[in-house]
């Protein structure tokens, strides 16, 4: 008896056993995403809704290594200070205009910016922010995220600094 080669079964070594996961986007290629986004409105506009009782997102692209959201924002809506779960992250603001608060360091303090319609952000996965709405009327930004969110902290900010108030998982949202 002998044995035919050509229909021996590939052994475990020749066979792949798991995909490799990505390495994170950059948050410059984040950039880009939400900016052809912005440029492209045929592919969102028609889905932004508003909501009178906290800021309206809904989740536009879910690949393996980013996301992608579309967030509303009433006037006077924000998220408090929170981290990304350690994402990497960017967002531009569509329509409208926002204030992001930031802490840019121990000994900087507080950086306030005032985000006009076209601004863009994008930050690294350490990075903490409070965004909101203070104009007088709706905004409507895009998010990218790499990796996809997978949970963020909520912070609240103190005379020492940001004190971690709370913590929530993607299953929440
Ligand atoms: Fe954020």
């Amino acid at each position: 008896m002998s044995i035919d080669l050509a229909t021996t079964p590939p052994t475990a070594a020749t066979t792949p056993t798991a995909t490799a996961t990505r390495p994170p986007l950059s948050p410059n290629a984040l950039r880009r995403i939400v900016r052809d986004l912005a440029e492209r409105p045929e592919r969102w506009l028609h889905r932004v809704r508003l909501s009178g009782e906290e800021r309206w997102y809904e989740r536009l692209e879910l690949a393996e290594d980013y996301e992608v959201w579309l967030i509303s924002w009433l006037p006077g809506q924000s998220t408090g200070f929170h981290d990304h779960g350690g994402s990497r992250g960017a967002f531009t603001v569509a329509l409208g205009e926002l204030e992001e608060l930031a802490l840019a360091g121990p000994e900087h303090g507080l950086t306030v910016r005032r985000l006009a319609s076209g601004s863009e952000r994008a930050f690294g996965p350490q990075y903490l922010h409070d965004v909101r709405n203070t104009a007088q009327g709706p905004a409507v930004t895009l998010h990218a995220y790499s990796p996809p969110l997978s949970g963020m902290a909520h912070y609240e900010l103190r005379a020492g600094g940001l004190v971690r108030t709370s913590t929530e998982g993607a299953e929440q949202w």
